[in-house]
């Protein structure tokens, strides 16, 4: 079975979030089911140059305001389509913004010229390759099942993944002839979104199936407080959308192998964590002390991430002798205020602004609480590489993160079975709650230790997701049969 996985990134060659994660890590967790994925991504300065000598199966004369080359080619174990067009994706910055941080003036064609790439293989255009289904994530490729119903051909089955609704990509109703849609596309069962083209809207609609990336964040997305104006058309939709809980690459997120941390350690032999805490404090400046309760951020700077509350609330993570270590970039409100909370409290607070993978994953190994207060989180990845690495997530209540942490209640104490603590809704007294019983806990080390045991033990691999997104692409084949 042959699966074409449509995205705007992914891990490793471009990446800005999860997502290029997911679509990274999918087709390795996917051939042990007996899929095969091949990833049609843009040619982004990067990503060419890490498949020099490509091979060209197909060549484009004057596509979407240029000419263009499809290469394929095999990379970091990953079979990739890579759509060449200069004129669209040969800049710096990232997939979705230039360097003074607005998004590049001609993203609608950008991404409207990589789905109806995606669309062309699953029609079969291109004698090279021939999926069974397509596969399209996020906004940038929801035009990718509209191509496919407009082409007014035979086409296979597709699939849609929502990995944030908050992203929907909207643009003025004139682009519709320049995207290469047809008039009658501009409807309400088509790609017409409050009077304007709806990429995410149009993927949703026109899709076989849809998918998010956890069951809660599934049935938010459907009431109007999560739906972000799409919760009407996921209803209507019904049973056509399910939630599939994201894993992690547990080969990458290692602490027996981790290159990037200062001693490895398993969950048998926890002990060897106190290397790297140790290791952290010197390398972010913090006073070296065991004792002193390390929280931990690895994160995008965003107002879904909630770490305003961080921020606002810094005095009571400090009060109990708490310790804060930051990696993570955005918006430059928050990235100062983390700034100014580091001035303020020297050897206590401490922020790396800008994008370290190393740094993330000494983080993780060194932290003893790993703060994620999101307002809305679609799945959520660092909590997973957390529970994986034995610091403690603390989150808000919501999407993934609500389905990944048992909270370490009476309750799951009893059972023996905690492995984070959660805090709902998500508001600055909560949290200031959850700070505090995080505390408490940190104090009965015995028990703390089992937290962190049942954390590590947790299975975050993409084993069981893998069997569901198998189960989904079968069930999708056989019912065309
Ligand atoms: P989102 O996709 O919403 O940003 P996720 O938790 O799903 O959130 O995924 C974030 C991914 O990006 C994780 O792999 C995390 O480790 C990584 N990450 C986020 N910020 C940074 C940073 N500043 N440096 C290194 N890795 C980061
Ligand atoms: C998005 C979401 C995040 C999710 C990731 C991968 O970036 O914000 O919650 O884990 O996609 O699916």
């Amino acid at each position: 079975l042959k699966v074409l996985s449509v995205a705007s990134e992914i891990y490793p060659f471009v990446k800005t979030g999860g997502l290029a994660d997911v679509v990274g890590a999918l087709p390795g967790a996917l051939a042990a089911e007996g899929i095969a994925v091949t990833t049609l991504v843009p040619g982004y300065p990067s990503v060419l140059k890490a498949i020099e000598g490509a091979e060209t199966v197909y060549v484009y004369h004057w596509f979407y305001g240029g000419d263009a080359r499809l290469l394929k080619a095999h990379a970091a174990g990953l079979d990739l389509m890579v759509l060449d067009a200069p004129h669209l994706y040969d800049r710096p910055g990232n997939p979705y913004v230039g360097g003074d941080g607005r998004d590049w003036p001609d993203n609608p064609i950008r991404f409207a010229a990589l789905s109806r790439i995606a669309a062309d293989l699953g029609l079969s255009f291109v004698p090279a390759y021939q999926p069974d289904i397509v596969h399209a994530h996020d906004w940038p490729t929801g035009l990718t099942p509209a191509f496919l119903r407009y082409s007014g051909r035979p086409h296979p089955p597709s699939v849609m993944t929502i990995h944030n609704m908050a992203f929907q990509g909207q643009y003025p109703r004139e682009l519709l002839p320049a995207l290469g849609l047809p008039d009658h596309a501009f409807s309400v069962g088509g790609v017409e979104y409050f009077g304007t083209i709806g990429y995410l809207k149009a993927g949703l609609q026109l899709a076989d199936r849809i998918t998010t990336v956890s069951p809660t964040y599934a049935s938010e997305i459907c009431t109007p407080e999560g739906g972000m104006g799409l919760d009407g058309l996921l209803r209507a939709r019904g049973t056509a959308l399910t939630g599939i809980l994201n894993g992690i690459d547990i080969s990458v997120w290692d602490p027996a192998t981790d290159p990037h941390i200062a001693a490895p350690f398993d969950a048998a032999n926890g002990a060897a964590r106190a290397a790297n805490k140790r290791a952290l404090q010197e390398r972010l400046g913090l006073a070296v002390d065991p004792d002193a309760q390390l929280f931990g951020i690895v994160s995008r700077l965003t107002w879904q991430k909630g770490l305003d509350l961080v921020l606002d609330r810094l005095g009571t993570l400090l009060a109990d002798g708490g310790q804060l270590a930051v990696l993570g970039s955005g918006e430059p409100g928050l990235a100062e205020g983390f700034g100014l909370a580091s001035i303020g409290n020297p050897g206590r607070v401490a922020i790396a602004h800008g994008y370290d993978e190393g740094l993330a994953h000494l983080i993780q190994a060194g932290s003893d609480v790993i703060l994620v207060p999101s307002r809305f989180e679609p799945c959520g990845l660092t909590q997973l590489c957390a529970l994986r690495y034995g610091a403690i997530p603390l989150v808000g209540r919501v999407g993934g993160l609500a389905d990944t942490i048992i909270d370490a209640n009476d309750v799951a104490r009893a059972a023996g079975i905690g492995t984070g603590i959660q805090f709902a809704p998500v508001t600055g007294d909560q949290y200031e709650a959850a700070l505090r019983r995080a505390a408490v806990l940190w104090r009965d080390r015995a028990y703390w230790k089992k937290l962190q045991k049942n954390a590590m033990k947790t299975d975050v691999s993409w084993l069981r997701a893998a069997a569901s997104y198998a189960a989904l692409y079968r069930s999708l084949l056989a019912e065309r049969a």
